[in-house]
């Protein structure tokens, strides 16, 4: 039987353990680099017994964005970025910074004109966006690669790339997002082009001074979107390819079916009260039921999927979704996955790890009611504990 809290390899890498808190947008750069803030909220995770934490969502381009306080790779936030790093590593956790460009999910924020695989009307940014040419998905693997080696820099243990969730790479891999009919489209190997590019060139730029994992969609949950039998075939080519550590297995659109990332109580009019701009708003009240739909929770609700994807592969993998209590995380480890991974799990319970390797029956206090979702577009948090620590 599999210790999930005993040390464990990944890549070049030793973790403490086999958790890894999943990235959840902070909302703690309001000037797009690191605060005091951003830093207490990862080491307040890595003092509650995570064998890694994950900054959420460092973009490689300013236009990769989901909105405009968030943060981009570039030699500007480095400084920040060692204090956190430092600051995690001397809670004894391993650091990990997600990377990626939000494509068809980024905001359009200061008259960026979002970059797609094909040219459609951004419903979050409310225009049209642009095709990048040939040259501009060159520019795009070296993005990724530079930023890379800025986290590097910076005292990172590992980079996250984002496949999932439609964000850029996950809308190339796309059928419905993805009408190109040049080498990056058409076919599955040439939609699944730029995520194998993007994986082989953050991996020759930086070695084995870190690891290097991707998050990747095993479905959008989208009809016309990737489906399981051809994210599979993915996985393979990137199994093969040998640039990534690990794989974590997520799944879901952030633009077009957001809740499939997380099932339980779609959060409708608390979501439509937070999104920052007034016509979005009103979209949102009209089309929330369509868009923020209910998937009914349980714990590991991505394991069935996530099965097939185990059987296949031999690479490390990351099971994610709805493991927050010790007994899913041990039966995580008796499927045969490497790590986990918690995001709400932790946010309501940051010290949920040490309480389970204390006790393996520990239960995991989040309701699942996704308030956490819509405090993203001011300072992320749980607000079931925040009233919980008000009323104490
Ligand atoms: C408030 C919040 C913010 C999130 N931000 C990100 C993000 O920046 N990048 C990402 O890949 N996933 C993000 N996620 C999704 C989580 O990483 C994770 O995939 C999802 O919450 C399911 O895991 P869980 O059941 O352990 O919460 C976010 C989730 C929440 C709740």
């Amino acid at each position: 039987m599999t210790d999930p809290y005993a040390p464990a390899d990944l890549g070049p890498l030793r973790l403490r353990n086999r958790t890894i808190k999943a990235a959840t947008f902070e909302g703690r750069t309001p000037d797009a680099l690191v605060t005091d803030d951003l830093i207490d909220f990862h080491a307040e995770f890595a003092r509650g017994g995570v064998g890694m934490t994950t900054v959420a969502y460092c973009a490689v381009a300013p236009e990769g964005r989901t909105e405009r306080r968030q943060l981009w790779m570039r030699p500007e936030a480095v400084p920040g970025l060692l204090r956190l790093t430092a600051a995690v590593h001397a809670e004894g956790a391993a650091v990990s910074a997600q990377l990626g460009h939000a494509g068809p999910v980024a905001d359009g924020a200061e008259h960026r004109t979002p970059v797609t695989p094909s040219r459609m009307v951004s419903p979050l940014a409310l225009r049209r966006t642009a095709r990048p040419d040939a040259a501009h998905v060159r520019r795009l693997v070296a993005a990724h690669a530079e930023a890379a080696v800025l986290a590097a820099d910076a005292g990172f243990d590992a980079v996250e790339l984002h496949f999932g969730h439609n964000y850029l790479i996950s809308a190339f891999l796309s059928p419905l997002l993805n009408r190109r009919r040049d080498g990056y489209g058409g076919s599955l190997p040439a939609r699944a082009r730029l995520a194998r590019e993007v994986a082989i060139a953050v991996r020759e730029a930086v070695g084995d001074r870190i690891a290097v994992t991707a998050k990747l969609n095993m479905t959008d949950g989208v009809p016309g979107g990737l489906r399981p039998d051809d994210a599979l075939r993915v996985t393979r080519w990137l199994e093969s390819d040998g640039a990534l550590d690990a794989l974590e297995l997520t799944a879901g659109s952030s633009l077009l079916n957001p809740m499939y990332l997380f099932h339980g109580t779609p959060p409708r009019s608390e979501f439509a009260a937070a999104f920052p701009s007034p016509a979005l708003r009103a979209g949102l009240r009209v089309a929330g039921p369509a868009f923020l739909r209910a998937y009914p929770y349980r714990p590991a609700y991505l394991l069935d999927l996530a099965r097939r994807f185990r059987a296949a592969l031999s690479m490390p993998l990351v099971l994610l979704g709805g493991v927050s209590d010790g007994a899913t995380v041990q039966r995580a480890m008796d499927e045969g996955f490497e790590f986990v991974a918690l995001g709400r799990g932790l946010l309501r319970t940051p010290d949920l790890v040490r309480r389970m390797a204390a006790d393996p029956h520990e239960e995991d206090r989040c309701t699942h009611c996704n308030l956490c979702m819509p405090t993203i577009y001011r300072r992320t948090e749980c607000p079931v504990r925040t009233a919980e620590e008000a009323g104490a």
